[in-house]
């Protein structure tokens, strides 16, 4: 059993009242609040270890690099990884998308096709749209059916001899649906295809184990797991990352310059051009930590308590409907109601303190799908509690009594 209480007491913005009322927090999907020890380690950084990394030899430039690679070893274990040269640190996923279509690019040529699907998020669409239109290759979309699950035999008919990677999320960020990774992986390797996996909504509740998985890209953001904005991870296996051209030159990702050639250094560095962001990498693993500590398989069980709690009230309103009923989800409800537009009733919740994500959540093809121009989400963390959710359910009824 986790102590939810003692959780909420690490996250001092949970403290805080919005219109005057307490924050119920529940834009998690978005992004999660972060504990003191992620606050903490970003001022303990500054105050007492800036320097520049991988540069210098003195000794705050040595416990800088020490810092920011104890991160990355971190976010090894994290994932499994079999090395830490495998964990490139990005802004994000967004970054890490665009890393690896940018990189691959040369690789494609006409003919060739890249499969996503149609629970995507626009950083796992226009990344890869770009890269087709400058290349020739072609985009192929796997579709989803009328509950929120990828359609699975559609996928296997997309799978060709032509295919050369298949770039989708380990879980929708609008619909919460968990897809089946695992044989999205096995089956586009039986073609030969390369898979990236979008962990974006994944890596702070469910397991990511990239060995296990054979996934040959994986990436995360931090801030979507209690850490930092602006720091994320891609991994990759290192004979295709060392393979890969980089995405950005600079310094730290060569061997050699000259004006007429310049040899790139080995992954991860091959990939990380430029001054990253130290400080917040450093807090990172505080994150990491966090998670590990209470452990995914407790968050997970808390935040689906949560759902299972709130999916038979958000049911029992006059005219809502619940948008995305998959098999398994991670804590996301995403709904719309009758008449009701989800920005006013946003707004309207907002003025008791409760925070939802109301639009088409970066994900227009899919809302276009169900026909829908945006939903309201409720998204949860492991700081949630049974009474948000109760609270939730009342203020939405005496809402809608405004509202219609
Ligand atoms: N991808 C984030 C969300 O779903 C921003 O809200």
């Amino acid at each position: 059993m986790i102590d939810i209480n003692e959780i909420r007491e690490q996250f001092p913005i949970l403290k805080q009242k919005v219109n005057g009322k307490p924050l119920v927090y529940f834009d998690n999907a978005a992004t999660t609040q972060k504990p003191l020890a992620v606050i903490n380690a970003i001022t303990k950084y500054y105050s007492t270890m800036n320097a520049n990394i991988h540069r210098g030899i003195h000794s705050l430039a040595e416990s800088a690099t020490q810092a920011f690679e104890d991160t990355r070893k971190s976010a090894q274990l994290f994932v499994n990884a079999e090395s830490s040269d495998e964990i490139i640190f990005t802004k994000g996923v967004t970054e890490a998308i665009n890393l690896v279509a940018c990189s691959m690019e040369e690789m494609l040529k006409p003919g060739d096709e890249v499969i996503i699907s149609e629970l995507e998020h626009h950083s796992n669409i226009v990344p890869w749209q770009m890269v087709c239109g400058r290349s020739g290759a072609s985009l192929k979309v796997i579709p989803v059916d009328d509950e929120g699950d990828l359609i699975l035999e559609e996928y296997e008919k997309l799978l060709s001899q032509n295919t050369r990677i298949v770039s989708v999320n380990f879980a929708s960020n609008t619909l919460g649906t968990i897809n089946p990774v695992k044989e999205i992986i096995k089956k586009a390797h039986e073609y030969e295809a390369l898979v990236l996996l979008d962990g974006a909504q994944a890596a702070s509740h469910l397991e990511v184990d990239v060995q296990d998985l054979d996934v040959d890209f994986f990436t995360t953001s931090a801030h979507k797991m209690y850490g930092p904005t602006g720091v994320g991870i891609l991994y990759g296996k290192k004979s295709l990352l060392n393979e890969m051209t980089p995405y950005q030159g600079g310094g730290e990702m060569i061997k050699e310059v000259d004006f007429d050639v310049t040899t790139y250094n080995e992954a991860p560095f091959r990939f990380e051009a430029g001054t990253p962001n130290i400080a917040d990498v450093v807090a990172f693993k505080e994150a990491i930590d966090f998670v590990n500590k209470i452990g995914k398989e407790n968050i997970q069980a808390h935040e689906v308590a949560l759902l299972n709690q709130v999916t038979p009230e958000l049911e029992a309103i006059d005219g809502l409907r619940i948008i995305g009923k998959a098999k398994d989800k991670v804590g996301v409800a995403s709904f719309v109601i009758d008449g009701v537009h989800h920005q006013d009733l946003a707004i309207m919740l907002d003025q008791k303190g409760i925070a939802l994500r109301t639009g088409h959540h970066c994900t227009q093809p899919l809302m276009k799908r169900y026909g829908l121009l945006g939903t309201t989400r409720a998204s949860f963390a492991v700081y949630n509690t049974e009474q948000e959710v109760e609270f939730f359910i009342e203020s939405l009824h005496k809402v809608l009594k405004l509202l219609r």
